[in-house]
């Protein structure tokens, strides 16, 4: 356990306040890559403190671009003078991030040649790019290995017909970034549809691009000349917003979420209604609580938009140890998102991995011994213990067992939570939970 990156946290009251949020962790970094594909100013509002977008800033500023925080919170990025990307631009930040490989499509247009960035991001299983290779392959990009790097080139990239074999979140940004400057059109079949990806949308179609979205999951893409610059504010962060819902019902607190929309949440909602969760929308915003006390269990499956989100997974099986009898949660998005769950039960909790789907779903990753459903026997106890933060969501779920907890709660490795909750410390200060120790960057 590292001794300078730790929370040491006190349960057992309830989280109680309002917190703001910012523009989301994974829509405005995105937002950031759109603004390469002009040499006009282009504004983005409410952007958050988080890595991924120091990461993007960091690469811009080496690679020319210039980026000025004009307010706070408020970023202009002018692309005018961009250079190609080469190896050593990337230094530091490979395998860190999973934005810089959504640079591909822009630095193609512009020069016909980049470096493809390693990808990261969180410890969530394998988490390949081949999606997003074999999509710029179909674009007319041709990948090169040269001194240990990759490269793709292009004499042009040109709209075509694209399926993908699952609706895959960055594949189809990917996609949309590299096609909306692209000669023709560009069919995108079974594609990611996330309120996110629509805002990405929102944002180009204000810089000029054509792109429509089918209700079955297709999107077209007609490649226009040139885009203009344009200001834009990005959506809401809904993962945060799902995780204080879930912090008010497991210590039986009230928060008011300001900024939080309900559209998005919709699907969250209702499971959020179904295991006693109490909410109010207004204009500002949602206040979440606890309906009557008490939480009831539940079975869900995690599922690409519109279904349960895989970030909203870890927060609210927390909360599940707290219900009354079995739930059952069924992570389809990902082969590996339970490994967390062995510390709520060092914390008291009882949450059994289970191979196979209990009720049979069946699953995309086959039978490949991927440890995908769990069920949660409630309530609970839990009561204090060290643990270390696996990846971002992960961690903010051990944020709420610690409050949920008897006694107190270490967490090392915090840091990674400031990948995705900007002030993190200061919003559960505010919020009065009890905070006996705190060491770290946040
Ligand atoms: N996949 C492949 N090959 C690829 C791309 C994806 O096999 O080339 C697989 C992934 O391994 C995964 C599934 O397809 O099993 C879905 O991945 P997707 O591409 O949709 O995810 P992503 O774009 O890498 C974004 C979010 C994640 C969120 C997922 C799903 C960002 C920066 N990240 O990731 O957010 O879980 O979509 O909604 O937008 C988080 O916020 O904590 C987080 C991990």
């Amino acid at each position: 356990m590292s001794a300078s990156d730790y929370i040491k946290l006190r349960g057992g009251k309830p989280l109680i306040g309002e917190i703001v949020l910012r523009g989301g962790k994974n829509v405005v970094p995105k937002l950031m890559v759109a603004a390469l594909l002009t040499d006009e100013p282009v504004i983005i509002r409410d952007v958050p403190k988080i890595e991924d977008v120091e990461i993007m800033s960091t690469i811009f500023r080496r690679l020319g671009v210039e980026i000025e925080e004009i307010r706070p919170g408020t970023l202009q990025i002018t692309a005018k003078n961009i250079r190609e990307m080469k190896p050593n631009d990337l230094k530091g930040i490979s395998g860190r991030s999973r934005i810089p490989i959504l640079m591909c499509g822009p630095l193609l247009h512009r020069f016909g040649r980049t470096v493809v960035p390693h990808s990261g991001g969180c410890n969530i299983g394998p988490r390949p790019v081949d999606f997003h290779v074999k999509a710029l392959r179909e674009l007319g990009a041709i990948y090169n290995e040269n001194d240990d790097s990759g490269y793709f080139v292009t004499k042009g990239l040109r709209g075509t017909t694209i399926t993908l074999e699952y609706p895959s979140v960055g594949t189809t940004e990917q996609v949309i970034l590299s096609t909306v400057l692209a000669d023709g059109l560009t069919e995108l079949h079974n594609a990611a549809v996330e309120p996110e990806i629509m805002d990405l949308i929102s944002m180009l179609q204000k810089m000029g691009a054509i792109i429509s979205v089918d209700t079955d999951r297709t999107i077209y893409v007609e490649g226009v000349d040139s885009l203009s610059g344009t200001v834009h504010t990005g959506m809401p962060d809904r993962n945060e917003t799902a995780s204080w819902a879930c912090a008010a019902i497991g210590t039986n607190g009230r928060i008011f979420v300001r900024g939080a929309q309900q559209l998005p949440m919709m699907t969250f909602l209702n499971k959020f209604r179904q295991i006693g969760g109490g909410f109010d929308v207004n204009r500002d915003g949602i206040t979440f609580y606890r309906e009557n006390g008490h939480i009831t269990p539940i079975t869900l499956e995690t599922d690409v938009h519109p279904g349960f989100m895989t970030d909203w997974q870890q927060p609210f099986v927390v909360a599940l140890t707290q219900a009354k009898g079995q739930s059952v949660v069924h992570e389809t998005v990902y082969e590996n998102r339970f490994g967390y769950t062995e510390s709520l039960n060092d914390m008291g909790a009882k949450i059994k991995i289970f191979e196979e789907s209990p009720d049979q779903i069946k699953s995309r990753f086959g039978k490949r011994n991927y440890r995908q459903s769990v069920t949660i026997e409630g309530p609970t106890k839990l009561h204090g213990a060290q643990i270390e933060v696996p990846d971002l969501r992960a961690g903010f779920s051990y944020v709420v067992a610690a409050l949920i907890a008897e006694g107190d709660t270490t967490i090392s490795n915090f840091k990674v939570l400031q990948r995705g909750y900007e002030h993190l410390v200061a919003k559960l200060q505010s919020l009065e939970a009890e905070i006996l120790e705190i060491k770290t960057s946040l």
